[in-house]
């Protein structure tokens, strides 16, 4: 079978090793896949070192992802955009670095949730790594408007530069403060990482309506303070479970050119948080 694995520090929890053999098991694909701790400063050593054993090809998670998009020596468009790679892909001497965490968001809110971006006014909180890694694929959805809502403002208007200058297109792009957007939106994808303090990023509760699917990238047991405060305002809440499982997904057909289903296994998931 061909190697994979995932690299992160901590990396214990890491659910990667769970998804991938379901895919494998699945699709009838030979891979093993396992985790590997690599050392704070020693990534790029623990990457290579991996690929000389034979693998074939990695996902990172934190704190490697910018490590991984420096190691690459080939990067795609959408990794290039995120700034950060978490899917490598060993070819011999080459490394591609891919980011698969954009697309993953998106078959979660098309497939898995069925609501559709194309035309619709979607509001992006925070301007971090996780926000600037799903930018170029919601965009490539056509929605009517990006509002990119930071608490560094500044952030959010440097996330934005680099589609302002390619030319978005008929796509409203905007930054701004928390406070700042007016209207219902469409979509509000919650990718600051307050609910890991338990914080509420302080939008507008008028940013919700009934049709407004609200989308928090964290997951876990309980719903976080921000899918709670949109649920009270009457949105579909949604946490970032199955946007885990497809990036996952969109990883293994990065490597195998082969595309996993992904309800059954998200269901599963689910199950056993
Ligand atoms: P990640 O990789 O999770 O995106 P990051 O790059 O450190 O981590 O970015 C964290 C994001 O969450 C940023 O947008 C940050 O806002 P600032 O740019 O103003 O720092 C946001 N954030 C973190 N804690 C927050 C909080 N308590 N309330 C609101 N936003 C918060």
């Amino acid at each position: 079978p061909d190697a994979y694995c995932v690299f992160g520090n901590p990396i214990a929890h890491s659910k990667s090793p769970a998804i991938h053999a379901a895919f494998a098991g699945q699709t009838g694909e030979a891979i093993v896949y396992e985790r590997r701790l690599a050392p704070l400063d020693g990534f790029a050593l623990a990457a290579r070192g991996f690929a000389a054993e034979g693998g074939k090809g990695a996902n990172v998670t934190v704190p490697f992802k910018l490590d991984a998009c420096a190691l690459a020596t080939e990067l795609t468009p959408r990794a290039k955009a995120a700034g950060a790679v978490n899917t490598l892909r060993f070819d011999g001497e080459e490394i591609l670095g891919d980011n698969t965490d954009g697309a993953g968001l998106v078959a979660d809110i098309l497939r898995n949730a069925g609501v559709a971006i194309r035309g619709k006014r979607v509001l992006l909180l925070g301007a971090g790594g996780a926000a600037r890694g799903v930018v170029l694929p919601l965009l490539q959805e056509q929605p009517q408007e990006l509002f990119v809502a930071n608490r560094t403002v500044a952030t959010a208007a440097k996330l934005l530069e680099q589609f302002q200058q390619a030319g978005a297109g008929d796509i409203a792009l905007r930054a701004g403060g928390f406070e700042q957007p007016e209207g219902v939106f469409d979509i509000v994808i919650n990718a600051t990482s307050a609910s890991l303090a338990g914080d509420l990023p302080p939008v507008p509760a008028t940013v919700f309506g009934s049709h407004t699917l609200a989308l928090d990238m964290m997951y876990g047991a309980a719903p976080t303070v921000f899918m709670e405060f949109a649920a009270q305002q009457g949105a579909q809440v949604r946490d970032g479970l199955g946007m885990l499982v497809e990036q996952a997904a969109e990883a293994f057909f990065v490597w195998r050119g082969v595309r996993p289903a992904t309800q059954d296994l998200l269901a599963l998931l689910r199950g056993a948080l």
